[in-house]
């Protein structure tokens, strides 16, 4: 039953919208490439400058290179979801608990050291790349690398990609990739993460501490990429929530204090939702507990977390609801940033190009009309030419008959004188 289920959730999943988007897109450019390769074809048979120049000709070749341009990129779309806060929030132990597995290191203090984006892979094994290297490394020289407590250290907005096998995590098999950042408050350069790293992002994620409150740095940066992004999708995570746990009498109060000061946020300073959309982009939750709960399911670890917090199984609910919110946000922004310029681009080619055998079909329809013009004026030439003919030839058997006539008499006058 619970295979069943499990099954049923993964065929209901809101980012099966981006995956039937992409392949309906795909199919259509599928299509557009076999009209552009029929009419080259159709345009090659032709070869009569009458009926189609020399520049259209190159016209519809260069369509060829401009949908494949377009399916390459189409290859390529995913869902991009970034995450932010200040160091030690639990940046990577979100990541993780999304994926279900431990892969990004996370400890106390500033761990990770620059960007490191985890995606699907086709292959049996993870592997890592470095910025400008197309060598594949062991995932587990990962904490060596990335971590800031390692003696080597790269650029705090280089790169590193994690690829990990898609049949390891549900959501990279639904091209979903996810971006985890140094602590904002370590760095003075977020224009340049924001540009380096932002501009293609569906969905931003802004990692809190729920034992603290939301900062202005965390503020600051999320109001400079809405100034470089038209209203961008942010959800705020109040991570650590089990803290909570510990004063239970006050509970009730931080959540309400904090649910106020991240609506104040999200609806009057960063201006992306109204007051009723605020409510389902803020969460409450417990990193650490919701990964180890799921690690624990696994088989992955066994050690147990310590004494059940009180509120623990509603945290754990509370992950699972940003997880599903975040699905269905995801794939529709996804599907109107990526899909939408695409769609308008093909319909203009499509358009333009069925313009363009269109005039040539009228072009060969009039040259035809001529030929069969000048075809007909002939022919009414040729039998007035046939008649003029019979005529003479009748005069000639006329006169002939006549002379012979003439000739037959004299010759019978002679014969009777
Ligand atoms: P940097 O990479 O340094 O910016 O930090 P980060 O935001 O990635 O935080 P990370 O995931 O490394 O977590 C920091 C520490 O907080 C780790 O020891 C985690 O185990 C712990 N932690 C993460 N989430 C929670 C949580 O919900 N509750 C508690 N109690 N601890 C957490
Ligand atoms: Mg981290």
């Amino acid at each position: 039953a619970q295979d069943r289920m499990s099954k049923s959730v993964v065929t209901s999943s809101p980012l099966k919208i981006f995956g039937n988007a992409k392949k309906s897109i795909r199919d259509i450019f599928g299509g557009i490439a076999s009209y552009v390769e029929e009419s080259k074809a159709c345009v090659q048979e032709i070869n009569d400058e009458r009926i189609c120049s020399a520049s259209e000709r190159v016209k519809i070749g260069e369509y060829t290179d401009k949908v494949a341009g377009i399916r390459e990129v189409l290859s390529r779309d995913h869902m991009k979801v970034v995450f932010f806060g200040r160091t030690s929030n639990g940046k990577s132990t979100v990541i993780n608990t999304m994926l279900r597995s431990k892969i990004l290191p996370s400890g106390i203090g500033h761990t990770t050291h620059c960007f490191v984006q985890v995606e699907g892979s086709d292959t049996t094994e993870g592997y890592m790349l470095l910025e400008g290297s197309a060598e594949k490394r062991p995932v587990s020289s990962l904490k060596d690398l990335a971590n800031a407590l390692s003696s080597v250290k790269l650029e705090e907005n280089s790169l590193i990609r994690i690829c990990w096998p898609k049949n390891m995590c549900s959501l990279l098999k639904d091209d979903v990739v996810l971006l985890d950042s140094p602590g904002i408050d370590v760095t003075p350069d977020l224009d340049g993460w924001i540009d380096k790293f932002c501009l293609d992002a569906d969905v931003f994620v802004l990692v809190a501490n729920a034992e603290s409150t939301l900062m202005q740095t965390e503020k600051n940066f999320f109001l400079k990429v809405s100034e470089m992004l038209s209203k961008p999708t942010v959800f705020i995570l109040n991570n650590r929530w089990d803290a909570s746990a510990s004063e239970p009498d006050m509970m009730e109060m931080v959540r309400s204090q904090h649910m106020e000061r991240n609506m104040e946020f999200l609806c009057n300073e960063l201006k992306v939702v109204n007051k009723k959309e605020a409510e389902g982009r803020i969460f409450f939750v417990s990193a650490k507990e919701a990964l180890h709960n799921r690690l624990t399911e696994k088989g992955a670890v066994t050690t147990p977390l310590g004494s059940v917090l009180e509120g623990y199984q509603s945290r754990l609910f509370e992950f699972a609801q940003f997880e599903r919110t975040f699905e269905e946000c995801i794939s529709r922004s996804a599907v109107k940033t990526k899909f939408a310029q695409h769609a308008h681009k093909g319909k203009l080619m499509a358009c333009e190009l069925r313009e363009l055998m269109e005039a040539l079909l009228d072009r060969s329809q009039s040259l035809r009309e001529e030929v069969t013009k000048v075809y007909s004026s002939s022919t009414n030439q040729l039998a007035q030419l046939e008649r003029q003919l019979a005529e003479i030839s009748t005069d000639i058997e006329n006169t002939i008959r006549m002379v012979a006539d003439d000739v037959q008499l004299k010759v019978s006058r002679a014969l009777s004188d």
